[in-house]
């Protein structure tokens, strides 16, 4: 679990990306302040996905990927040098629009990430899976068929799964790229609520299409358009008083 620190824990200082000679992201910079939601929203191709890929490095596996630009995590480089990638993406955990449980049992997609991290005993096993589906709000759902199948859960139940495996290495921050894209309203508004309690604990970025759940949920918010940060700032000001004119025009539906 991460301790509560000063100052934020992500910074971004004029971020370029190009995928070849195509620019999709141009001169970032804001911040993301600890144990905060905070939304990157947009229309679709924006940017918003290869953005919040750079921050746990998942961009490093794509072909004619090129940035410049500096991403600092808790004040230190996360592209320099000697930086151990694996343990970015331990820290920095990932949950993607189409839940994917590994090709295993309920219990062994919760401890896979434990295993990983030197856990084996089985009594030690249990109590993490245990802990980390009570977080996801799925454990009293799955308790009689912890060794079943993940494919009989409802494609929630498999985003909860999917949000408990992140949860078991306790990352400080997580990625949720559009976590509602493929769910129904009665789960979207269990992920919603997931994911406030989930702020108590860790650093949240929500990317999402869907304005009105951006206002719902986060604290900060940032309006990215043809991959430029038109604005950054509390969810508030951005969705009741935005200073920049496309930003009033996307938040009211004008404008994507
Ligand atoms: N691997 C890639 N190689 C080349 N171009 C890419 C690659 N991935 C994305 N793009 C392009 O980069 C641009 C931004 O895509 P990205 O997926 O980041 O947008 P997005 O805002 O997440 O969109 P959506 O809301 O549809 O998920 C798009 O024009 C897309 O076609
Ligand atoms: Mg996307």
């Amino acid at each position: 679990m991460q301790t509560k620190k000063k100052g934020p824990i992500l910074s971004i200082h004029n971020l370029n990306v190009w995928y070849g000679d195509n620019q999709i992201l141009d001169s970032l910079s804001f911040e993301v302040q600890p144990r905060q939601i905070t939304a990157l929203i947009g229309p679709a191709n924006c940017g918003k996905s290869t953005l919040v890929r750079c921050f746990n490095r998942l961009n490093d596996f794509t072909p004619n990927f090129r940035f410049n630009g500096e991403i600092l995590f808790n004040g230190k480089d996360m592209y320099k040098k000697k930086t151990d990638v694996t343990a970015i993406r331990k820290k920095i955990g990932m949950v993607f629009r189409k839940p994917e449980p590994f090709r295993c049992s309920i219990y062994e997609n919760v401890a896979y990430g434990a295993r990983i991290a030197g856990i084996n005993q089985a009594s030690q096993l249990d109590a993490v899976v245990q802990k980390s589906l009570q977080r996801s709000g799925l454990w009293d759902e799955v308790e009689p068929i912890l060794h079943g199948n993940p494919e009989q859960l409802s494609i929630g139940q498999q985003q909860r799964l999917c949000i408990a495996r992140a949860l078991t290495v306790e990352p400080e921050i997580l990625i949720f790229d559009e976590p509602c894209g493929e769910l129904d309203p009665i789960e979207t508004v269990k992920i919603e609520n997931l994911m406030r309690d989930l702020r108590n604990d860790f650093t949240l970025i929500f990317v999402t299409n869907k304005r009105r759940q951006a206002a719902r949920v986060s604290d900060s918010a940032g309006f990215l358009y043809c991959g430029e940060l038109i604005e950054f700032g509390s969810t508030e000001k951005i969705f009741t008083n935005p200073q920049d004119t496309r930003t009033e025009q996307y938040v009211t539906g004008r404008l994507g």
